[in-house]
């Protein structure tokens, strides 16, 4: 059978680091709060000079040589992001230039905090399929220029960071338990989009997409009902976890590691606390980086794979919630 399997994988943060000490002198919050509420300490902020494709530049060709692969070995890039380095094209189009890729094809994918899982269902459907060898997927946030850094922004501020990190699928022969994708389940609840979302610019807001007042309103910034979306991602991860697992005829205790998304450390802890998952199988970064978006997951599983907490034969389960609503789980044996 052919399958899509992990042969590289690559991550890149920016050395700024943010404390919450260093929050705490441009809005009204503090460490304690910060802590207490999500379990960050810290995040990396992008240097002036780095855009989203310079940051996933590095990554990408850190998970190139850990497969021990060139560009010209690659046969698309799917790239995940809801921080664009321009309107248009897509970010993956500035990957491709810096990468001096040939002329594959590449595409932005846009899930939100479930991008990852998203465009890994894509490449992994792209290379069981037939289409393409070997697949670059990427997932990369610059956050911090678009949270708003005051008190007025601060409830999701505090809460997100910025990196880079992906993976490279490569097409082999196969059974069922050989390293591979086994199973990747998505879900969206479009009736939910505004509870966590960035309403301008967009071609909704007729005649001028945004306007100085819209700006100064902060309607630019991301908004959350913060609550409503804790509790929707506390019923939504372990329910599609167990809706994963059971298509691939597995048990819980069968994972070796689960690498959720790094949304909130008391969202993880609930959910592996609810499925009685113990607390060394269930990974989290989100101390040192916060929120990352369609990075977090890519993030985890580089460095796990870099620390030999995953290592070859291991069986991962991943899974994300996030705005649109969206949610997703993958399952893949390394
Ligand atoms: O990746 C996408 C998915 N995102 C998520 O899954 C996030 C889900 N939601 C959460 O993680 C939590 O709801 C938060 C961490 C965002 C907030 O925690 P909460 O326990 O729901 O707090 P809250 O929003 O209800 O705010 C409690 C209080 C409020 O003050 P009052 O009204 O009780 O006086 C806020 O104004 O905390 C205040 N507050 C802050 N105080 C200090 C909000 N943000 C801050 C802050 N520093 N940064």
């Amino acid at each position: 059978m052919r399958r899509a399997k992990v042969v590289g994988t690559g991550m890149y943060v920016p050395e700024r680091v943010v404390t919450n000490h260093d929050l705490e002198k441009l809005m009204e919050t503090t460490d304690e709060w910060i802590q207490k509420r999500s379990g960050i300490k810290e995040r990396r902020f992008a240097a002036d000079w780095e855009t989203p494709a310079d940051m996933a530049k590095v990554a990408a060709l850190r998970a190139l040589a850990d497969a021990g692969l060139a560009i010209s070995d690659i046969d698309c890039i799917v790239l995940a992001t809801l921080s664009p380095q321009h309107e248009f094209p897509g970010t993956s189009f500035f990957l491709h230039e810096l990468l001096d890729a040939p002329e594959i094809p590449c595409f932005d994918l846009r899930a939100q905090c479930t991008g990852f899982l998203y465009s890994l269902a894509t490449a992994n459907s792209f290379v069981r399929s037939g289409q393409f060898d070997r697949v670059l997927v990427m997932g990369v946030e610059i956050h911090s220029m678009g949270i708003e850094l005051t008190t007025r922004g601060r409830d999701v501020a505090v809460l997100f960071g910025d990196g880079a990190a992906g993976v490279i699928l490569e097409a082999s022969e196969g059974g069922a338990e050989d390293p591979g994708v086994i199973e990747v389940r998505l879900h969206a609840e479009g009736k939910h989009a505004r509870k966590l979302w960035i309403e301008a610019p967009g071609c909704a807001l007729k005649p001028t997409r945004v306007t100085a007042e819209m700006i100064a309103d902060g309607r630019i910034y991301p908004k959350m009902d913060g609550k409503f979306v804790f509790k929707n991602a506390v019923t939504r991860m372990p329910e599609v976890l167990h809706e994963t697992l059971s298509a691939a005829s597995k048990k819980l205790e069968d994972v070796d590691l689960f690498l959720f998304h790094q949304a909130n450390l008391r969202i993880n802890e609930y959910v592996a606390n609810a499925l009685g998952i113990p607390a060394e199988k269930c990974l989290n970064n989100i101390e040192r980086y916060g929120n990352c978006s369609a990075a977090s997951i890519p993030l985890l599983l580089a460095e796990a794979r870099e620390s030999g907490l995953a290592k070859p034969g291991s069986l991962v389960a991943m899974a994300a919630f996030g705005s649109g609503f969206s949610w997703g789980c993958g399952l893949l044996r390394l």
